[in-house]
């Protein structure tokens, strides 16, 4: 073969994607397994969201609205944000990749916590510039040393509040520190994957930095508290010198027109995430009633997702697996005692911690 990639192409390492539920329990030889991997939500699909996917169903010979019109005004109306400060994402990924390719070439840097959730590393490869992991500090994103790591070939930093796979989210006063600290060509990107579940009111609050600070992307998805991860849809929040040339890189259909309606009509559905809520913030207290009990540290969180220490992770893991549990072993995040449990149905939760009662 002749075909050559890029250096910087060729050496990433491939995201691989886990087994399919059904093929993994016929492998296993279990059946009714349940997924605690993901940081799914566990309650399926907004029915208002389900109802709007069928009306469109039958549409679907067109092409999608390429510029999302229905939803940025419905996201307008919701934080007060107007539609040309937003850009929508075939799931928040795909708004990093949009940022990674309209700001960063080779020869640039972009600082990442690490871990940290891992399409910043690649996205930031794909483009040919260099990712900056900075390790966590106390299971936390450290902020002074992400500081100190900034060069002047830096030009994008992400935070990822809270993080995946902690849970921990930084304080407004440590962010306004940590901002005039940055300069002012750098582009703060915070990713809020998991914004709608914190309850840490010292949490910073990043809408409000949007209006006064021109360098801050915020990023948020309908994947996890809306239940809409299989359609893919996510989106961004940014000043308009930058949505304008987000604009320019992306795909002008990359929002489909099922997930689109879905996500316009979830923002509507205030119950099902107010029944989203409760379920993980009960699911979390709960476990960490358990976890006392059985004397397993643990790192409380304000995700829909919680790190427990196992001891061996990769063992507990397979284990769990024998029984039917999925979760998620934290080793190759730097983290060969931790698993990474996603708070699920009361119903699950409890089946976990009977499994992981039993293999411990
Ligand atoms: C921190 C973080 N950001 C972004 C994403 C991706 O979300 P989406 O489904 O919108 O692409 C995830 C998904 O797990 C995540 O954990």
């Amino acid at each position: 073969m002749k075909v050559q990639a890029p250096e910087y192409i060729a050496g990433i390492k491939p995201y691989v994607p886990g087994k399919p539920m059904e093929e993994l329990e016929r492998e296993m030889g279990i059946r009714n397994s349940i997924k605690l991997a993901s940081n799914e939500n566990p309650l399926g699909p907004s029915p208002k969201a389900m109802a709007a996917v069928q009306k469109e169903l039958r549409k679907v010979n067109r092409y999608p609205e390429g510029g999302g019109y229905y939803l940025t005004r419905k996201l307008s109306e919701k934080y007060n944000i107007p539609p040309e400060n937003m850009v929508l994402g075939n799931g928040s990924d795909d708004i990093i990749g949009m940022l990674t390719k309209a700001f960063l070439q080779p020869g640039d840097e972009a600082i990442m916590p690490f871990p940290s959730f891992l399409m910043y590393e690649i996205m930031v490869q794909v483009a040919g510039a260099t990712p900056v992991m900075v390790p966590l500090s106390l299971f936390a994103i450290d902020l002074d040393a992400m500081t100190e790591m900034v060069t002047e070939k830096t030009r994008m930093i992400f935070i990822t509040h809270p993080n995946n796979p902690t849970g921990s989210i930084i304080t407004e006063n440590d962010f306004c520190a940590f901002l005039k600290r940055i300069p002012e060509q750098v582009i703060v990107v915070l990713d809020e994957a998991y914004i709608e579940f914190v309850r840490d009111s010292s949490s910073l609050y990043s809408l409000s930095h949007l209006k006064t600070d021109a360098r801050i992307v915020i990023l948020r998805t309908f994947s996890k508290a809306y239940g809409l991860a299989g359609l893919r849809i996510g989106y961004g929040f940014m000043d308009t010198r930058i949505s304008s040339l987000l604009h320019r890189v992306r795909q002008p259909f990359n929002v489909n027109t099922l997930a689109q309606h879905a996500a316009t009509a979830a923002l509507d559905d205030i119950d099902f995430l107010e029944k989203t809520l409760a379920l993980v913030h009960d699911g979390l207290d709960f476990s960490y009633t358990v976890l006392d009990r059985m004397g397993l540290s643990y790192l409380p969180s304000q995700a829909n997702f919680l790190m427990i220490n196992v001891g061996n992770a990769d063992l507990v893991f397979q284990k769990l697996l024998q029984e039917g549990v999925i979760v998620r072993s934290m080793t190759s995040y730097g983290f060969p005692d931790y698993i990474r449990l996603t708070i699920g149905l009361k119903s699950e939760n409890e089946r976990f911690f009977k499994a992981l009662e039993k293999v411990l």
